[in-house]
């Protein structure tokens, strides 16, 4: 009944959202977060690196490549991989915007990827994997939080 239900329900919603774009990203619950262009420009570079890491830990996971895995993960997410704009012009930082919450969401995610780190090196693909699946709900959980445009 609840699968009945739920069904129409969103395809009604997507339906909403494909025809009033605008409204949707109004609507969609996330908080914007309002920052210079330079530093929308730095978070959205470091994203994709983000991205490009965690795909290529995914490849190396599957690989059974757990060494590489780790270095990965903490050399482009991890603790080590925290400061990147230390030195820029401050209106290209993009920590300095971000709400308190924010900002420890993203902290906790350089935290969870040295965890990650720490754990693919034990060879254990399962337990790599939930580990590294500590450090993608952080991903999730910014992202259903947090606009900047
Ligand atoms: C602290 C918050 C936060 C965390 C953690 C975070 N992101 Fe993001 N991410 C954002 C925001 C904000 C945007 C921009 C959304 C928008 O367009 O308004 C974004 C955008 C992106 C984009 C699109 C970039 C573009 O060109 O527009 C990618 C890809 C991405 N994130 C990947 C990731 C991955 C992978 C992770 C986890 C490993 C991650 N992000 C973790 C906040 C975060």
């Amino acid at each position: 009944m609840k699968t009945q239900l739920a069904l129409p329900t969103l395809l009604l919603t997507f339906a909403a959202m494909w025809s009033a774009p605008i409204h949707a990203a109004e609507a969609d619950g996330r908080q914007l977060v309002e920052m210079p262009p330079e530093a929308r420009a730095e978070l959205r570079a470091e994203m994709l690196d983000f991205q490009t890491a965690l795909h290529l830990i995914v490849g190396a996971l599957a690989e059974q490549q757990f060494a590489t895995a780790a270095e990965i993960g903490e050399t482009k997410m991890g603790i080590s991989a925290m400061g990147r704009h230390r030195n820029a012009a401050p209106n290209a930082r993009p920590g300095m915007f971000m709400p308190n919450d924010m900002h420890a969401i993203a902290r906790s995610m350089h935290t969870a990827s040295s965890d990650f780190a720490k754990t693919a090196k034990s060879g254990d693909t399962s337990k790599a994997l939930s580990s590294l699946s500590a450090v993608t709900g952080t991903c999730v959980a910014c992202h259903r939080s947090y606009r900047i445009q």
